[in-house]
């Protein structure tokens, strides 16, 4: 089996983060989305991974290199515009030739389980294998209608009324027999070739096209409130590692990663709490669930439940809570004024009591 990792698209909802950085590359418990994926991928034993790129390549080549560090082999295929899923695998068709493969949305995040669909579609040898979940926000997702052995008999893109609150996943597990069905589809509404409407011509046409549960954490980072969620869910399974010096003024609870060269000071971090290399953190109290990047700067600083991205500072505020900070970004007290004084970037959000 081979794979297909979808990176394109410009990720609208996720400014001002996706205005300098791809949005696949937003990192959770300080590692880049993308890395998650291609390490989720890595783990169902497959080692052929395409990636397709749009107008962000050179990012998105710059951190997943050639694959060698997350122990794949990536080839990258250029999408020269956001012209739907299904479009991908129209221009991924070399590198695909007839083989199964699994089609992994680049802004996806899954922790675990996958592996049972994977072995169920090894096995059943059907046309193609979908996961489901349940979900309370169903028009947001593509929506199937699965019968109760598990067969599809209907999907909808993000339809306005839900005939179920099955969401497809993000990661689809598919076979050779999609190659007719992304040809023979026009665009959608939106204008694009949608991989819903290939599998839907799969079903029309008697293909076997079925459904299992995913029964695991996911999340499609479609919002900031997502890219939190993922955070949180991998901040818990964190395996403590302290590189950098930590004095004994400072106190550790939970399980939390200190990284190399990184200083922390009569501070008190509260795990799961990843700190990057080389940041420095002193009186202040960090935690539970944050992730600071490597190089921030955290001075009398109260910061939980939050991602700090690397270089930034916080420095005499506290009370920083579910927040992301971009990068090289600086929160500070303004001194001798009770004045908020603010240089936000475009498409900021900032809440701010009182
Ligand atoms: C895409 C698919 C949709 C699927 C979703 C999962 O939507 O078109 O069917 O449910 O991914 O993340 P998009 O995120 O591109 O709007």
């Amino acid at each position: 089996m081979k794979a297909l990792v979808l990176s394109g698209g410009s990720g609208t909802r996720l400014r001002p983060f996706s205005h300098s950085m791809p949005k696949q590359l937003v990192p959770v418990a300080n590692r880049p989305i993308l890395g998650h994926v291609i390490d989720s991928i890595r783990e169902l034993g497959v080692t052929s991974v395409a990636v397709v790129v749009g107008d962000r390549s050179e990012e998105i080549r710059a951190a997943l290199g050639d694959g060698s560090s997350h122990g794949v082999d990536i080839t990258y295929i250029r999408q020269e515009a956001p012209l739907g899923l299904a479009h991908c695998v129209r221009i991924a068709r070399r590198f695909l030739g007839d083989d199964d493969f699994v089609m992994y949305l680049g802004d996806n995040l899954l922790s675990g389980g996958l592996t049972e669909i994977a072995d169920r579609f090894r096995a059943d040898r059907g046309d193609a294998h979908l996961a489901v979940r349940k979900v309370d926000d169903p028009h947001r997702f593509g929506v199937a209608e699965v019968d109760s052995e598990g067969r599809v008999l209907r999907l909808v893109e993000k339809p306005e009324h839900p005939v179920s609150d099955l969401a497809v996943v993000g990661v689809y597990f598919l076979t050779a027999a999609v190659h007719e069905a992304v040809d023979a589809i026009t665009p959608s509404g939106r204008g694009e070739l949608e991989i819903t409407d290939a599998i839907q011509w799969l079903v029309d046409r008697g293909g076997d096209v079925r459904a299992s549960v995913y029964q695991g954490f996911w999340r499609d980072t479609g919002q900031v409130s997502d890219v939190l969620d993922c955070n949180r869910e991998l901040l818990a399974g964190l395996t403590p590692r302290i590189l950098g010096a930590v004095d004994p003024d400072s106190r550790i609870t939970g399980p939390v990663v200190v990284g190399e060269s990184a200083r922390v000071t009569r501070s008190r971090l509260s795990g799961p709490v990843v700190i990057g290399a080389g940041a420095t953190v002193s009186d202040s109290v960090v935690g539970p669930y944050t992730s600071v990047g490597d190089g921030c700067v955290l001075d009398r600083a109260g910061v939980e439940d939050s991602i700090v991205l690397e270089g930034s500072a916080v420095r005499g505020v506290r009370g920083v809570h579910g927040s992301v900070i971009g990068r090289r970004a600086s929160v500070t007290e303004a001194s001798g004024t009770d004045r908020r004084i603010l240089f936000i970037g475009d498409d900021s959000k900032v809440e701010i009591h009182g």
